[in-house]
């Protein structure tokens, strides 16, 4: 299948020098259910997470946002294998006055910080497994390169030009803020300050000639995008709130400051007096990274999915695919969108002394729990809390008894003697359900069964690509419960291997629950990659069977020769994930105290 639209943004007279752009929409391939998937990307994908402000340490929401993109980057992985096919880029934002003015409160000079800041957001995505192919910093030269080049061609196509600017600029959002968003609050000598009302962080008046970008003439193109495709911004709320955004007027946006005030950013090229604004300077760091200007870039561009919070939704849905537009290319293919975590019903902030330490947390829960616990309980359409004891409750009860338990009661010596992957025996589980016979043994629910867990790769899939991978959780989860409850019904304990009536439905029953376990094993990998190799490798399935292509669930039940049947299982016999109720000592004195 082909699909081509068309989007025309025609010039203004006299307003700049575009006069006929073409947005042309990526072809879309269909493929197998469960092969390169046909959504627009071909097989190429590109995953990014915004990148990160540098005059503070990573907390958990940062950490949340890269682990989306890490675990839909995962997911894309397992669907198409080849490692040129998929980029995923992460990296820190490090100029702009926010910075400037962090770097001079620390008594740092702004490269000592960032290159700080940088180290401890780079340690922390190793250690959560943050899978991204390239970490940028927006003070490399490549990058440099990128945002002026991209600068001249928005000069070259008329759509800066030079005025007076004013307004309040609130340094901690970089960015201006429309009067209707700035209140007053009492500042510390009881006088009046103007804050922004969204923040509270404070704002200043701020009057000064600048470049401004002719954004309000992009109004009805971005209208047309975002009408002609209902999921360019997921969820869908999110969605609808830019439309309504842009029922609003759309003013034109200063896209400098004057280098006198701040100088620790990117000089707009030929005029050394201006700083090019830090927001464009940050989101072009989404095309320095695919190789812009080079023309390598367009076999990656617009292949994206950006991932960010919602509170970057404007810059990122209505500035970026402006600029982008203006620049003569497509805006992203998709703006996945998620909220905020909250910390014991509070925003997380400095002040409040509530910031919750990404690192603490994968060091008490582990990194494959401390990943399960974010991706599983956070929702992208709204705000979630975190506190410790939900953590601990959700592990222990997802992890360490239910994934865990039944790993252990379908391997442990006593019930699978041999340690192999039994034979599936087709008279005691025929394919057709409702047989009677003197040999058939399965009951309504095991079909029931069968059928969940043969959908659930399709299921997890459609919760991916709209961005619920909790509910892609949420549906493993519940297949393990049933998985449980068909072991539990059946009892193999109470079977004998021994006995020529048991022992080909005692084989059947662990086979159903092992080849249970390899599905969510294989749908796990882009949430607890290291659970899930351990699981997998307990079921003993090799490296190159691990990917959704070869995910062939139950094939004796569908009439097909099953590859595990017979294997030796792995030898780590060690728990899958311990109880963590047990060693929260920490958990018991962190409340005393
Ligand atoms: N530097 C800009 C992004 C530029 S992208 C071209 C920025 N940086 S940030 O460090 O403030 O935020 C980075 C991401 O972390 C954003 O997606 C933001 O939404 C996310 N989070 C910040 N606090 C958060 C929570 N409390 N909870 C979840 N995510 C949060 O914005």
């Amino acid at each position: 299948m082909l699909r081509t639209s068309v989007l025309r943004l025609l010039g203004r007279p006299g307003t700049s020098g575009v006069s006929l752009l073409e947005y042309s929409s990526p072809r879309h391939y269909s493929s197998g259910p469960l092969g390169a998937p046909d959504d627009g990307r071909g097989a190429r994908a590109f995953f990014t997470t915004p990148i990160f402000y540098v005059n503070a340490a990573p907390h958990i929401g940062h950490l949340y946002s890269a682990l989306l993109a890490d675990a839909l980057c995962r997911h894309r992985r397992l669907q198409v294998p080849s490692a040129a096919a998929t980029r995923f880029s992460t990296g820190t934002d490090e100029h702009g006055l926010k910075i400037q003015q962090a770097a001079a409160a620390a008594g740092l000079a702004p490269t000592e910080l960032c290159d700080r800041v940088s180290a401890q957001f780079q340690q922390l995505f190793r250690e959560a497994g943050i899978s991204s192919t390239d970490f940028i910093r927006t003070t490399e030269a490549r990058h440099r390169i990128a945002v002026q080049h991209f600068w001249g061609l928005l000069k070259a196509r008329g759509l800066l030009y030079k005025g007076l600017y004013e307004g309040w600029y609130c340094s901690s959002e970089e960015c201006f803020l429309p009067e209707a968003r700035v209140t007053r609050q009492p500042g510390s000598s009881g006088d009046s300050c103007p804050v922004s009302l969204e923040s509270g962080h404070p704002v200043s008046w701020t009057k000064e000639e600048n470049y401004i970008f002719r954004l309000s003439q992009f109004r009805e193109p971005l209208q047309r995008w975002l009408r002609g495709d209902p999921q360019a911004i997921t969820p869908e709320p999110f969605h609808r709130a830019v439309l309504e955004w842009l029922e609003e007027e759309l003013p034109d946006l200063s896209v400098s400051r004057k280098s006198s005030h701040l100088h620790w950013g990117i000089p707009v090229p030929g005029d050394d007096s201006q700083t090019i604004y830090v927001w464009l300077d940050a989101l072009v760091n989404y095309l320095t990274v695919i190789g812009y200007p080079n023309a390598e870039f367009k076999s990656w561009w617009p292949t994206t999915s950006h991932i960010i919070g919602k509170d970057i939704l404007k810059f990122h849905a209505i500035y970026w695919p402006a600029l982008l537009l203006g620049a003569g290319m497509s805006p992203p293919h998709r703006i996945y969108v998620h909220s905020h975590w909250t910390v014991c019903g509070q925003k997380m902030s400095k002040s409040l002394g509530n910031v919750v330490d990404p690192r603490t947390c994968l060091d008490r829960y582990t990194v494959d729990g401390f990943r399960y616990f974010l991706l599983r309980q956070g929702v992208p359409n709204w705000d979630c809390d975190y506190y410790d004891e939900k953590v601990v409750k959700l592990l222990d009860s997802e992890l360490a008894d239910a994934l865990g338990g039944l790993l252990n009661r379908c391997t442990a010596k006593r019930i699978n003697p041999s340690g192999t992957y039994p034979v599936f025996c087709t008279t005691c589980f025929p394919s057709e359900p409702g047989l009677v016979g003197p040999s058939v043994r399965a009951q309504a629910e095991d079909y029931a069964l069968v059928n969940a867990v043969a959908t659930l790769p399709a299921q997890v899939a459609d919760h991916y690509d709209n961005f619920q991978i909790y509910k892609a959780l949420e549906a493993v989860s519940s297949c393990v419960r049933q998985t449980n409850g068909f072991v539990q019904r059946h009892a193999p304990w109470k079977l004998n291997w021994e006995s020529p009536v048991d022992a080909p439905w005692l084989g059947t029953v662990l086979h159903v629950a092992l080849e249970c376990l390899r599905v969510f094993g294989t749908l796990l990998q882009p949430v607890t990659p290291n659970l899930a190799d351990k699981l997998l490798s307990r079921l003993g399935v090799s490296a190159t069977e691990r990917g959704l292509g070869e995910l062939y669930f139950l094939p004796r039940f569908y009439g097909h020769p099953c590859p595990f049947e017979g294997r030796r299982l792995g030898p780590e016999t060690g728990l899958l994930f311990p109880r963590l109720d047990q060693s929260r000592a920490w958990l018991v004195k962190a409340h005393r105290t």
